[in-house]
């Protein structure tokens, strides 16, 4: 039998590293300048007959050399450079030598050594035998004893794409309440830059983005795609030019920010992970889901379980008495984590004062949280608790014993949003006091489940006088990973839900130590389909937490049946959030009814494959499938009707051809290849903010069975 292939390989005459995935290549060439140079990113091919790259000497106006792996600040380069460093002498730039590769199982270094200054990089890449996707960061190290470098930017990595005629690129938008719009645009031939300059991984915009050569649909075309794991600010720059190069880099930070590299000192990107899908937007998400359930998201085997929480309920008016009776009745729906949200601790009656202060408020309390948590254990449910830690109202006990912990400049107004300021993380007492006070109201409390919620974005972040005052935008975020770290390795039961004024803070670096996300605080169900579909793209189900509440909606006004709202919040991780005392004694029992339901479904949706379909007459859907075929949910939504036209059929392309499967619910018998070509009937009832739930299961024994004809 001949050797398997490596995944990472080297050739030293050449000069040639290749990567190797299930269904792609990536390979590196060093250039004769010592620079590594892109080759090639895509279908599986033999790189070494790729031809080398056009030497510099061609043209005399600029390096049309193939692009840098990371663009390095120096010589002919005039695109967004990757790396910008200033050394004690004034000079900019860096100018490589190439020290070798290190390989170790899936991982490659290729190392660099500036060739005057004392300054080192390692550009990393990471693949799996599993998965297509390659994970690349880079190290910077100060490898002499002297002066600092100033780096004003080190991205993780920069990406190339082939020449095509065109491309599109794909990436999402938003705001509060409006997140993960997917925009899908024609690629100018500019420079495009997302950013988030907020200290959040931001509501306005996400770092994810694909690009395609203008033709991929759904289920086929070539999509590269990447995303990149922070959860504060950060800069994606995608440079077309007007002879064809595509090619875009991204990192943390954002512009106009410089950081301090002291002598010793190495300075770690987070990843930038990419992914090429000749498969489709939905294969490549289809792939990204499957990298973020095994590499990403602590515990993926383990269910999200059906959560109720009181904000929408109640706002800030919350006590013993008003808690106890939600959970009852939570509890009755099957509901099995109760979270106690904003408005239980200190002078919290509103948004205005409190914040920081946390014990919880006597009034409200008087026993303190340990007997709500006691009935909420003995109904059966685990017990949530909402926090803010990385923030504090300026009318608060904490901001009045430490008014230097928050950011801020002396001589600069201070910018309070929602009241509130932004402790400074980055200060090593602030992140052991933040760390000891949760551990405390976990530990003290029986609490089973954190909301880490951060509702305001960083001003005023460069502490005048610091010896590297720009530097609290990474280390803020790292204090947080830390903290969200160390809480979950000593407390091994505990489960944290990542929210920032709703989806602000979703990004693979929290979600590393989250178990899910809150997606926005828009539960209108019209408006989530649309959320839920730009969630989807790079992120599972798994992690979408999806609340079904009152109608009309709090924030849209709009009245939509309780099916509908279930229907919409049983496409991700389910979650009640209405005020149950007011919901009659018929919508209880049909909201207990689909929360049962949505459990026989959960294994699915949570942990199964999941395809986007649309059908005509406004019909968009959700097909979720065991990985071996067998099991089948499809959630089918239409909003709204038009001209009373009946909905098409529903393709369900993801099915066998050559199987028979049955509808759980009706009983009916279907042929595959009827249900992938034809579709099937939804029978959905006339008039707006219809949906349907159907369930099939395979009920033919193939063996060797393939998706096909
Ligand atoms: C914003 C969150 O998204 C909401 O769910 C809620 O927790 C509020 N903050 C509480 O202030």
């Amino acid at each position: 039998m001949p050797a398997a292939t490596p995944a990472v390989s080297f050739d030293p005459a050449l000069g040639l590293a290749v990567l190797r995935t299930p269904n792609s290549v990536y390979a590196v060439r060093i250039g004769a300048d010592g620079s590594p140079r892109h080759l090639h990113w895509g279908p599986v091919l033999d790189a070494a007959a790729l031809t080398t790259p056009r030497s510099p000497a061609d043209s005399s106006f600029e390096d049309e050399a193939a692009a840098d792996e990371l663009a390095p600040q120096s010589g002919a380069r005039f695109g967004p450079a990757g790396l910008q460093v200033r050394f004690a002498d004034g000079t900019v730039g860096a100018q490589w030598h190439f020290l070798g590769p290190r390989i170790d199982g899936g991982e490659l270094r290729l190392r660099l050594a500036d060739r005057r200054y004392p300054l080192a990089a390692e550009l990393c890449y990471r693949v799996r035998p599993d998965s297509d996707v390659i994970e690349r960061w880079t190290e910077l190290t100060h490898t002499g004893d002297d002066a600092p470098v100033t780096v004003h930017r080190l991205d993780s990595a920069s990406w190339t794409l082939p020449p095509l005629a065109d491309y599109r690129i794909s990436h999402l938008v938003g705001g509060w309440n409006s997140e993960f719009q997917l925009h899908r645009d024609r690629l100018p031939v500019a420079e495009t830059t997302l950013t988030s300059r907020r200290g959040l991984t931001g509501h306005h915009a996400g770092p994810w983005l694909a690009l395609d050569d203008g033709t991929a649909e759904e289920e086929h075309g070539q999509v590269w795609s990447t995303a990149l794991a922070w959860s504060g600010s950060w800069r994606i720059t995608v440079h077309r030019d007007p002879v064809g190069r595509t090619t875009w880099t991204g990192g943390f930070g954002h512009e106009g920010l410089s950081w301090r590299l002291a002598p010793g000192e190495t300075l770690r990107t987070p990843v930038f992970a990419g992914l090429y899908s000749a498969a489709g937007f939905g294969g490549a998400s289809r792939a990204w889901h499957a990298h973020v359930r095994t590499r990403v998201l602590p515990e993926p085997e383990r269910d999200r379980p059906v959560l109720y929480n009181s904000w929408e309920a109640t706002g800030f008016a919350v006590d013993e008495a008003g808690q106890r009776r939600l959970a009852k009745l939570a509890a009755g729906l099957g509901v099995e984590l109760f979270v106690l949200d904003d408005g239980w601790f200190g002078a919290r009656t509103s948004d205005r004062a409190g914040l920081g202060d946390w014990t919880p408020r006597a009034q409200a309390f008087p026993d303190g949280l340990r007997p709500l948590v006691d009935e909420v254990h003995r109904l059966g449910m685990d017990f949530g608790l909402w926090v803010e830690p990385e923030m504090v109202n300026s009318d608060s006990d904490l901001y009045r014993a430490h008014p230097d912990w928050v950011l801020h400049a002396p001589t600069r107004d201070a910018t309070e949003l929602r009241n509130q300021l932004v402790l400074d993380l980055s200060l090593p007492e602030v992140e052991t006091w933040v760390h000891r006070t949760l551990d405390t109201l976990v530990t003290g409390n029986g609490v089973d489940w954190l909301k880490w919620d951060a509702n305001r974005p960083f001003t005023e972040a460069a502490r005048p006088g610091a010896p590297d005052p720009d530097r609290v935008w990474i280390d803020h975020v790292r204090a947080v990973h830390r903290i969200m770290d160390r809480l979950r390795a000593d407390h091994p039961g505990l489960r944290i839900e990542a929210c920032a004024g709703g989806g602000a803070r979703v990004d693979l670096g929290v979600l590393a130590r989250t178990d899910q996300a809150w997606t926005s605080d828009n539960t209108d169900p019209v408006d989530r389909i649309s959320i839920q579909h730009g969630f989807s793209q790079l992120l599972p189900a798994q992690a979408m937490a999806a609340w079904v509440t009152d109608s009309p909606n709090v924030t849209t006004g709009r009245t939509t049946p309780l099916r509908f709202r279930f229907h919409v919040a049983m496409a991700g991780a389910l979650g009640l959030g209405g005020d149950l005392t007011h919901w009659t004694a018929e919508e209880l029992a049909e909201a207990a009814e689909l929360v049962a339901r949505y459990k026989e479904i959960r294994p699915l949706v949570q942990r199964g494959v999941q395809h986007r379909l649309t059908a005509g007459g406004g019909v968009t859907a959700v097909h979720y499938a065991t990985p071996d075929g067998t099991e089948h949910a499809v959630l089918a939504w239409r909003p709204t009707t038009r001209f009373g036209h009946p909905a098409a059929p529903l393709r369900l392309p993801a099915l066998d051809g050559r199987a028979r499967y049955r509808d759980l619910d009706t009983g009916e018998e279907y042929d595959g290849a009827l249900l992938r070509h034809r579709g099937i009937d939804l029978r959905l009832p006339p008039g707006d903010h219809a949906s349907r739930l159907l369930r099939l299961r395979r009920t033919d024994r193939l063996t060797n069975s393939t998706t096909g004809s």
